[in-house]
């Protein structure tokens, strides 16, 4: 495994510019953070970008006409603009919202309660997280739809025959996830977007665990909708993105009213400011953006096709170990080529929150539940799998740590 540290250089130098790691340590070493799935760790100069504003720039964003305010608005406008094109995306198409839960949301509450009416076909995956599931059930309740699930097939992927079936009954939207955040698959985002286009459907992404790790040209996706929620991607808590098609974004009603989104305010109605703003009511959250511009330009600076590169090489080394834990079983596609930087686990004879606990007291810290994504841990026959996850300042030797402490889960619980 010496590729890891092929493809990054200076891998120790990464992992040194990621303040919570610096400063926990467990047993004289490290924690070994293998949970970037649920959060990321947040390099310096997503800190700095932020304790920047705060310091130096803090004056509120497009109404202030004094120097400081046109300064942070500057900021925040080409904080947008630097994610919207580091995905080819366009600034009108780039809407800043909570998380990914709240793209959705947004999406479903606007787009959905204008375009999907009673007895219309919503079709998801078996594989969503409740983000890309409780908001279209909403939905099809409140508009007497009818929701279908793409199954998941044993190794993995989606069962495209399934899709097709559906997409023959002209469904209004299909909603899937580009990377699950349990089984890892990868899946076909611009082929299946070009099959449910021809059927007539929108496509909305959840990229929540694919922008931080690998590559993402929305242009070659080609997809209606798309969010990402910056707190997976080295940026921020509070902050995400819905990328939408322009057209879509022009038809739909806003989602939340109040200052900003507006034109003119009468005393029974009021007309829409442009995009991207009119889906941005209220004070944005200004220091989180700049968060996230500094984020993907870090991202940029070591380079996305390396995380890809150096998290796969962890993955097939992660693979490779946890297959020889007796008892253990790895869901989710075979290859680390097919899976985002993650792998979820069972260990016979243990409870995943069991697993987590004992790892957890040696430094290594891994996720441990259903991961939101009930319908799934159903279609799987378990109720929670063990999740260990990955990010660019990982190294083999944490890998090591994972392996050797499946080790001590076992001898712990006298699982032999
Ligand atoms: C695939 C996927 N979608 C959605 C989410 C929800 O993200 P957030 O809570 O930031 O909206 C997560 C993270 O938990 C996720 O892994």
């Amino acid at each position: 495994m010496t590729a890891v540290s092929d493809q990054l250089s200076s891998l120790a130098e990464i992992a040194a510019q990621f303040p919570t790691l610096r400063n926990r340590s467990f047993g004289g070493q490290p924690v070994a953070y293998l949970d970037s799935a649920a959060t990321s760790q947040t390099p310096d100069p997503v800190i700095e970008a932020m304790t920047s504003y705060y310091t130096h720039t803090r004056a509120s964003i497009h109404r202030g006409v004094y120097p400081l305010a046109a300064e942070a608005t500057d900021l925040y406008e080409g904080a947008r603009s630097r994610i919207a094109s580091w995905l080819g995306s366009t600034v009108q198409e780039t809407i800043f919202a909570a998380n990914v839960t709240a793209a959705i949301n947004m999406v479903a509450y606007t787009w959905g309660r204008q375009n999907v009416h009673r007895g219309d076909l919503v079709v998801l995956t078996e594989m969503e997280h409740h983000s890309n599931i409780v908001p279209w059930q909403l939905l099809c309740q409140d508009r007497e739809a009818e929701l279908a699930y793409v199954p998941v097939l044993d190794d993995g992927s989606l069962d495209l025959d399934v899709l097709d079936g559906l997409l023959a009954r002209g469904p209004r939207l299909v909603g899937l996830v580009h990377v699950s955040n349990v089984l890892g698959t990868v899946n076909p985002v611009a082929e299946i977007a070009r099959r449910a286009h021809a059927a007539g459907a929108v496509v909305l992404v959840d990229g929540a665990q694919a922008v931080p790790q690998m590559p993402v040209w929305l242009p070659d996706l080609d997809v209606d909708f798309y969010g990402w929620t910056g707190h997976k991607a080295y940026g921020p808590t509070g902050i995400g993105v819905l990328h939408g098609r322009r057209e879509l974004l022009e038809e739909m009603p806003p989602f939340i009213g109040g200052g900003h989104m507006i034109r003119t305010v009468a005393a029974n109605e009021s007309t829409w400011t442009d995009l991207p703003w009119k889906f941005e009511a209220g004070t944005s959250q200004i220091a989180e953006a700049l968060g996230l511009g500094a984020a993907v330009d870090w991202i940029r600076g070591v380079g996305i096709e390396a995380i890809r590169a150096h998290v796969q090489a962890l993955v097939a080394e992660t693979i490779e170990r946890l297959s020889t834990v007796p008892g253990l079983a790895i869901q989710g596609p075979a290859g680390a080529s097919e899976r985002g930087a993650l792998v979820s686990f069972t260990l016979d004879g243990a409870h995943p929150h069991d697993v987590a606990d004992i790892l957890g007291s040696r430094g290594v810290c891994v996720r441990a539940g259903h991961h939101c994504a009930q319908p799934l841990m159903r279609r799987l026959g378990v109720p929670a799998t063990t999740r260990a996850s990955f990010a660019v300042h990982n190294s083999v030797a944490e890998v090591d740590r994972l392996f050797e402490g499946l080790m001590a889960v076992r001898s712990t619980l006298q699982l032999d």
